[in-house]
């Protein structure tokens, strides 16, 4: 099952499997002093697509942020490709974040421009590639998400499922190794939603990328997703394929995989209690 991936080596244990892309290592991580993440470890397989799932508030996009670096855990490793992500100096971050392509969940496109130039953007922001050439590598990326003939339009001449791939060519254009997807499927009618689907996934095979794809869909996301990580009040509470989060008997991912509201995952922002706000109504506010 596993495949060797010719080329890299381990340093600390030669007869391991293929190393991980991505590796949580006892992770830690709060905002200020709320916890997100209390000692997690998961690992992303290389050339796979990964699912990160779990309630809305769960730390699913702070997941993604601490591999972008853009947040650093208090306690762990982050591993990106062998390389702690915490420890990194700024050059090195830079570098590494250069190998990752972004879809962030709420990330629109820039709406001033040109389908073309959103996806010329990080070519010209980070490259000193000729106007030439960003032209044929614009071409090819909006190609591959079947756009190349929307070059011209401006974005609010793009329907919501196009814009959505024009995000996702933006997000390859500088040949990521790892992509990121947070909620990329949000707002799309069920066709938009199964062609952006099978979309990640070709790209995925395609030009040999490792995905991580945040997703509510559960549908959609375990039919295209070959690993599946389920985060949960701080913790993992499965991991695994598809059909083995299904099959899981942890009453957490049951009320998560058959999307019941009552459980054991917390429904509500922790806060003062009910009583306290509403406790006392008829006293009036002091
Ligand atoms: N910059 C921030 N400062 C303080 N708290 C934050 C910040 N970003 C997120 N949080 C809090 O951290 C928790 C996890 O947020 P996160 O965005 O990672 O959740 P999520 O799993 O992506 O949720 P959703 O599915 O709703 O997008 C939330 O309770 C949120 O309020
Ligand atoms: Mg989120």
């Amino acid at each position: 099952m596993l495949e060797k991936a010719p080329g890299f080596f381990i340093e600390m244990d030669p007869a391991a499997q293929p190393q991980p892309f991505v590796e949580f290592r006892d992770v830690t991580f709060g905002y200020g002093a709320r916890a997100i993440l209390d000692g997690v470890s998961f690992a992303v397989p290389r050339g796979k697509v990964t699912a990160l799932m779990g309630a809305s508030g769960g730390g699913k996009t702070t997941v993604l942020r601490l591999i972008g670096g853009q947040q650093r855990a208090q306690r762990g490793e982050v591993l990106f490709d062998g390389q702690d992500i915490v420890r990194l100096d700024a050059a090195g971050l830079y570098a590494a974040r250069r190998r990752m392509g972004m879809l962030f969940q709420f990330g629109a496109l820039f709406t001033d421009m040109s389908v073309f130039d959103n996806v010329a953007f990080p070519l010209r922001e980070h490259t000193q590639l000729s106007e030439a050439l960003v032209r044929d590598i614009v071409l090819m990326k909006l190609d591959a998400v079947g756009l190349r003939g929307a070059r011209d339009l401006m974005p609010s001449e793009v329907s919501g499922g196009m814009a959505r791939r024009v995000a996702l060519a933006r997000a390859i254009a500088l040949d990521p190794d790892l992509v990121m997807y947070d909620e990329p499927f949000a707002g799309l009618d069920p066709i938009s939603l199964g062609t952006a689907a099978r979309l990640i996934r070709q790209l995925n095979d395609t030009l040999g990328l490792t995905s991580i794809i945040v997703s509510h869909d559960l549908e959609e996301t375990f039919r295209i997703a070959d690993h599946v990580i389920v985060l949960a009040n701080g913790g993992i509470a499965a991991q695994g394929t598809p059909g083995e989060v299904r099959e899981s008997a942890d009453p957490l991912v049951h009320q998560f995989v058959n999307a019941l509201p009552d459980g054991p995952v917390r429904f509500h922002y922790p806060g003062v209690s009910i009583e306290d706000d509403f406790g006392n109504l008829e006293g009036g506010r002091s």
